[in-house]
Order: structure tokens, then sequence, then C-alpha cells
């Protein structure tokens, strides 16, 4: 097998971003690699937010993000613009992560270049294709595709072996996000001023629970978003309780809560919050409500208890194991 001498990684998103820095630095650190590094910036804000705290540079940076984009119009600008990269650079190979949509395209545009794809976080499956919505439909797309599957558990390999995916082509690595969670609590522990924007919330709520929630799903969005909301008004009633809530930045989900939790005193509704400042609030929360795939993985890790507000999971590990 011929080496691989320049590297490619493809993401574009928040998740994306956390969970490949890591590797990023590792690959770095990797004598004779060429690591290159192209951001769809599918996600601008919130995805600046972490290249910033990983210390990454993007060698290309496609500026796709427009306001409320729609599937098909996001798809169309991903796929031309990554093959244009691709054609330029001509990697030998791409690595991409986990089931987004500049994830599946960016493992598409090199396939049609028969350029071989590594998939980080492989094997995660719901056997729903609506829930969640598009991801489970990208990772099998990738995951045809892949050549190297990176499978962050036992339960993923077996799900990609019953796939008829070769045994040589899947490495059980553990989840890299975890990498990158131990790396941003270094980092603070060495510098707190790193999470000191949380100290009037923490001050406000002295004494009471804190309940950490994220909620950005598409499946989620209007009746699921709105029940949601009035759930968390109904858990806003108990006077030991104090709700810390970071609104993802998709519309369809600050619209709804900002009109229905905006003026709550028991809920704090923020920005999305830095990674440290993030994983400050997984630390100093009492839960984690969620239906978000990383916090899924990152709240166990802390020994936090976590509520997923799905109908299905394609981590069961967390199910299994008590703490989701
Ligand atoms: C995307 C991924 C989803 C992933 C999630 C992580 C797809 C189809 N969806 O969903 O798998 O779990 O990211 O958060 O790949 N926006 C901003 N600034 C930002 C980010 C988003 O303004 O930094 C707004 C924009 O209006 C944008 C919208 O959010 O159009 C939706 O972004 P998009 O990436 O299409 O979908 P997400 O719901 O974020
Ligand atoms: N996260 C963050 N700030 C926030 C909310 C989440 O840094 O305000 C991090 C979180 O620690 C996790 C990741 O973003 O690593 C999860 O991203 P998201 O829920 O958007 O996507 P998913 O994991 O569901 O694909």
């Amino acid at each position: 097998m011929a080496l691989t001498n320049k590297v490619l990684l493809i993401f574009g998103t928040r998740p994306e971003a956390i969970k490949l820095f890591p590797v990023v630095h590792a690959l770095n650190a990797v004598g004779g690699v060429d690591v290159k590094v192209l951001v769809t910036a599918q996600h601008r804000q919130m995805l600046d937010q972490v290249l910033d705290i990983g210390e990454v540079k993007p060698d290309y940076d496609l500026d796709v993000m427009e306001p409320n984009q729609s599937l098909d119009h996001l798809t169309a600008k991903l796929l031309t613009g990554i093959g244009n990269v691709l054609d330029q650079e001509m990697p030998d190979r791409v690595v991409v992560q986990g089931d987004t949509a500049t994830a599946m395209v960016g493992a598409l545009a090199a396939y049609y270049r028969k350029i071989p794809v590594s998939h980080v976080e492989a094997g995660l499956r719901s056997y729903d294709i609506y829930q969640p919505w598009p991801e489970e439909v990208n990772r099998k797309i990738i995951g045809t595709i892949a050549d190297q599957h990176f499978a962050p558990t036992g339960v993923s390999a077996a799900a990609l072996r019953a796939e008829a995916v070769s045994a040589e082509a899947i490495h059980i690595t553990g989840n890299t996000v975890i990498d990158a969670l131990y790396w941003v609590q270094d980092k603070i522990r060495a510098n707190s001023a790193l999470v000191s924007g949380l100290c009037d919330i923490e001050a406000r709520f002295l004494g009471r629970k804190i309940i950490g929630v994220t909620t950005h799903r598409r499946e989620n969005f209007g009746e699921g978003m709105d029940n949601i909301a009035s759930a968390l008004e109904v858990i806003a009633q108990r006077d030991d309780v104090g709700i810390v809530f970071p609104v993802h930045m998709n519309p369809n989900v600050r619209a709804i809560m900002d009109e229905k939790l905006g003026n709550n005193p028991r809920i704090a509704l923020l920005d999305p919050l830095d990674y440290p400042h993030f994983s400050r609030l997984l630390s100093i929360c009492h839960l984690m409500l969620t239906d978000s795939g990383g916090v899924q993985e990152e709240a166990p890790a802390l020994g936090k208890p976590v509520l997923v507000m799905r109908e299905t999971t394609e981590r069961p590990e967390g199910v299994t194991a008590g703490t989701a």
C-alpha cells in the first residue's frame, strides 16, 4: 500500500470542529504527513468559536453559510465548493467526521475523484432514516464510500460489520470528543478566565440545581420545539432549579425559545457558548436535557446524567450504562 502523504480534513459545523481538532493536532505530530484543512463554514460563528480555542488555521474556507439555509441549496453549494478544492489539492486521502451535510458531501466529492476516505465516528445507527434527519442517511452514505472506519465503540463497530464492512477496515478508537474535552479542561485549569463569562449566572442560580439544555434537531422543529419549551416552563416552576440554555443559532430554534422562554426568571437563555464555557456548564450542572449527539457523549464523561430529548438515539451505549 502506498504511503499517504497529503491528508485533507473537511469539516464545517461546530461538533465536527470539536471532534476533529484533536485529529488535526495528532496528524500534525506525525512526521511526513502534509496536513491540510478545508472548512466549509456550514456554520459560521459557531465554527469560528471552535477554530479559535482548538488552535486550527484552515487552508481553505468556503464560507457557504446562509441564513436559514435549505438542505438542497446547502448540499449543492458544498459539492461544487469542495470539488474545486479537491481538484486543486488532489490529496491522497480525505478525512470526514460524523454525519452532517459537509461530511456526506465531502465524502461524495472525494469518491467522484476516487480519493480514499477515512470516516471518524463511523457506525452510529438509529435504524430510522427520519430520526435523526438527515443524519442517519448521511452517515450511511459515508459508510458506503469510506475505506477506513473509525468506530467509537464496539457497538458501532458491530453495526458496520453487520453491513458487511470488512473487519480490517474498522478501527475502534473511542470518541475524539473526549480528547477535545480533556484538552479544553486543561486549558481552563491553566487559565480560569476562559470561563469567567458564566460567573454572573452561577451567582444568580447559587444554591439551585442547574439544569443545562441544548436542542437543535431538524426533526424536532415546530411541534417538538414547542413541546420542549412547554416542558421547560413546567420545570422552571420548581423553586430549586436554574435552567441554563445556550440557544443554537438556527432560527427555527431561536424564534420559539425567545418567544416562549425569554422572560422567565428561572431560565437563562444565552447565545451559543464557546467550548470552554460549555464545558464549564457541563461541570456545574446537575443534569443535561439535550437532543445533541456530542452532549450525550460528553456529559457522562463528567459524571452528569442526560435526559435525551428524542424518540430514539444512535448512541445506545449511554442508555445501556444508565447515564442517558
Ligand atoms: C447542522 C447539521 C447537524 C448537526 C448540527 C450541529 C446538517 C444537515 N445539519 O444542523 O447534523 O447536528 O449542525 O449543530 O448538516 N446558523 C448561524 N450561525 C452558525 C450556525 C448556524 O446563524 O454559526 C444558522 C443559520 O441561519 C443556518 C442555520 O443556523 O442557515 C442552520 O444551519 P445548518 O448547518 O444548516 O443546520 P443545523 O441545524 O445547524
Ligand atoms: N457546544 C458548545 N456550546 C454550546 C452548545 C454545545 O460548545 O453552546 C458543544 C458541545 O460541547 C458538543 C457540541 O457542541 O461538543 C455539540 O454540538 P451540537 O449539539 O450543535 O451538535 P451535535 O453533536 O448534535 O451534532
